[in-house]
């Protein structure tokens, strides 16, 4: 399919699900592979849920032990399970739910005012130096900073990923149909202004409710609009990062598709520059319509990368995101950006040391020899898991942990067959990272990281999402789906071609030392429905029908070491029926590989966070596009959403307000820690 036959497809309700579907090309060159089919019809998902498929066709699909399989075969919640709740029932409807004794209250929705200058949202009159005040759009990663020592106080640090402008703006509708036609350069800068990130100062009162502190000094914005930041670490000052703006490439304005993140140990705030290629532009294209890279000297990263991905228009406003006008630009995103949310004027810092791909996540851990790890995944279909290790030790003293991301070794993983994980370092000169296949110094290396991880012979993955460590030398991974795998590029950690719902992956570095170069890996769970033996599903049999899930994405480790898993299905939903959620996924004892479901999203929405404080008392999650992803599928909607006709008004359920993408803050009734 072309991707004017993907962005017209209707079987793709907004452009997040399209660009998903067209972008996720197989471009790792270690599968000799052409685009295969877009829409996986193996599990036909609408279908399914309506109902419409006889019994002889839903046989053919599954099999028949799908048929055979009586819904009374539901497991009681698991009984080995260390988390102690009631497992909530798992579906789909306009709401959020939360385990029973658990408040579950809205915190921040999109627009609401953030400094005490701040215009109140206006839905209807949104302006972008409103917004560049307000809470921005499609929260993901969250992280909280305690300001005092019983963590009643702090900044809640927000990655904002992407906007949706189907479902933010009267009247406009979907915009890559239409080449962009409706985008006024104000709405562009609406745009622009609701990405990138927030700083929110947050408060507990003696009753145990949060909100947020509206004047806090330390409130802020950072957006791809006007935000100012540097580029630091090896490839800091490199020729291919020389603008036309700055000629000594170090400079840059702004981050994008910012999606998980991570904090670091000294309270720095790690926001992840996920899907990149996606904001650059070309006017430059082919008969088909597809960008002509022809006339670019780095056209074969750009293709690796998928520049330009064009979802949005801001290249025909700003040429730094037209690659006509600013070839090296795109060079200077799809880094890990550093920002300290203690300093409202500090200058965010893209640490060029952690690589560039599509980053996920950036979660952070200390080896037991004392350095700084940071767990990162490449989230495309086929792509790598990294980690990066510092040179030097983590300091008690803040101000002298600058150089740790700056000065270290990033590695990518190759799972082998046996078991065992090997590190295999990104260092220019070593190996096939030479001049002779064109690494000239490292920051070709970094700048190149995918074109030097296919070299080294990197296990292509099942599109590594999040990735979190725990301190004794265990990390989580996971792989979200992957539908284009074939069953002959099978591997051991990739074990399911056609893979609609992903697995985890748990890590065990050597020594229990997250620093070491060499571990063991296994699998944690596969999921999808257990009770489809064609999905070929593992879970611990205790977890029940509402416990299973697909698509883990992000992921947190609770006070207790405990993980919990969120999802992001997008417009697949349909084929597990259940909403995204937050999973309490057992890694230990006999009730390992159980899953329990504790929350879940509104119809349409997904499942960001989650974030755990140091007490275990409070659970920050986010909601990100409420109402959006597969709404064909819902029950009684069965039709895309827009702005004036949404499948959900969560959170406000105004008729005059749009779904909006919220944080949540959970806690239980009563007090105490949270599944304890
Ligand atoms: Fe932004 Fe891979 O999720
Ligand atoms: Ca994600
Ligand atoms: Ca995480």
């Amino acid at each position: 399919m072309t991707r004017k036959d993907i962005i017209n497809d209707p079987e793709f309700g907004n452009k997040a699900e399209a660009y998903e579907a067209f972008d996720d090309i197989p471009t790792n060159p270690n599968l000799g592979r052409t685009i295969g089919d877009v829409i996986n019809a193996r599990y036909g998902r609408r279908e399914m849920l309506r109902g419409m498929l006889g019994v002889s066709a839903t046989t053919a699909l599954f099999g028949t032990s799908a048929l055979i399989a009586p819904a009374t075969a539901r497991a009681a919640s698991p009984t080995a399970s260390r988390y102690t709740f009631d497992e909530l029932a798992a579906g789909n409807d306009q709401t959020h739910h939360v385990a029973q004794g658990y408040d579950a209250e809205i915190l921040l929705r999109w627009g609401d005012p953030i400094m005490a200058d701040a215009p109140e949202f206006d839905v209807m009159n949104q302006t972008a130096a409103a917004q560049l005040k307000q809470f921005g759009y499609n929260n993901d990663y969250v992280g909280f900073v305690p300001l005092n020592a019983d963590g009643t106080r702090g900044l809640l640090c927000v990655n904002h990923e992407y906007t949706n402008e189907e479902v933010m703006f009267p009247g406009l509708g979907r915009q890559d149909r239409d080449a962009f036609r409706g985008m006024t350069p104000e709405l562009i800068d609406i745009e622009m202004a609701a990405h990138g990130g927030s700083v929110v100062e947050i408060a507990q009162d003696s009753s145990g409710k949060w909100s947020v502190v509206r004047d806090g000094s330390m409130n802020r914005r950072i957006t791809p609009l006007d935000t100012a930041m540097t580029l630091s670490g090896p490839a800091a000052g490199h020729a291919r990062l020389k603008t036309n703006d700055d000629p000594a490439g170090v400079n840059v304005i702004g981050t994008i598709n910012n999606c998980a993140g991570g904090l670091t140990p000294w309270g720095t705030w790690l926001m992840a520059e996920e899907n990149f290629h996606g904001y650059f532009w070309t006017d430059t294209l082919d008969a088909e319509g597809k960008p002509d890279l022809t006339a670019q000297p780095e056209a074969k990263q750009m293709k690796r990368y998928g520049v330009p991905g064009m979802w949005y228009a801001w290249g025909t406003r700003y040429d730094r995101y037209n690659i006509d006008k600013e070839p090296n630009m795109p060079n200077k995103f799809g880094w890990v950006v550093e920002v300290d949310p203690m300093d409202p004027a500090s200058t965010p810092v893209k640490r060029t040391a952690l690589g560039r791909f599509r980053h996920e996540g950036a979660e952070t851990t200390v080896s037991s020899d004392g350095r700084l790890v940071v767990y990162m995944g490449d989230d495309n279909r086929f792509d790598y898991q990294y980690k990066y290790v510092s040179t030097g030790t983590v300091s008690e003293d803040k101000s002298a942990n600058g150089s740790l991301l700056d000065e270290g070794t990033l590695y990518v993983a190759r799972f082998d067959a046996d078991g065992t994980i090997a590190w295999l370092p990104l260092v220019h000169g070593e190996g096939p990272l030479t001049a002779a296949n064109g690494f000239h110094d490292q920051g070709d290396v970094l700048i190149d990281t995918r074109l030097a991880a296919d070299l080294l012979g990197a296990t292509p993955m099942d599109r590594p999402e999040d990735a979190q460590p725990r301190g004794d030398g265990t990390a989580y991974v996971m792989l979200t789906n992957n539908t284009r795998r074939k069953a002959d590029d099978v591997n051991a950690a990739n074990p399911r071609a056609d893979s609609s719902f992903g697995h985890i992956i748990e890590i065990k570095e050597d020594g229990g030392n997250h620093a070491a170069v060499s571990g063991t890996w296994s699998i944690l769970v596969k999921c999808g429905d257990p009770a489809i033996a064609e999905v070929g599903a593992q879970w611990n049999p205790e977890t029940s029908a509402d416990g299973w899930f697909g698509s883990p994405d992000n992921c947190a480790i609770d006070a207790d070491g405990r993980l919990w898993v969120s999802t992001d299905q997008g417009s697949n939903w349909g084929k597990t029926g259940k909403s995204d959620g937050l999973y309490a996924v057992e890694t230990e004892g006999d009730g390992r590989g159980t899953s329990k479901l504790f929350f879940r999203c509104p119809v349409g929405g997904e499942m960001c966070g989650p974030y755990f404080t140091g007490d275990g008392e409070t659970l920050f999650l986010a909601v990100q596009h409420p109402g959006t992803d597969g709404t064909k599928d819902l029950k009684g909607f069965e039709r895309n959403s827009t702005f004036e006709d949404p499948a959900t008004r969560w959170p406000d359920f105004d008729p005059a307000m749009p779904p909006r993408p919220s944080i949540v803050v959970v806690t239980k009734q009563g007090g105490g820690k949270i599944a304890v």
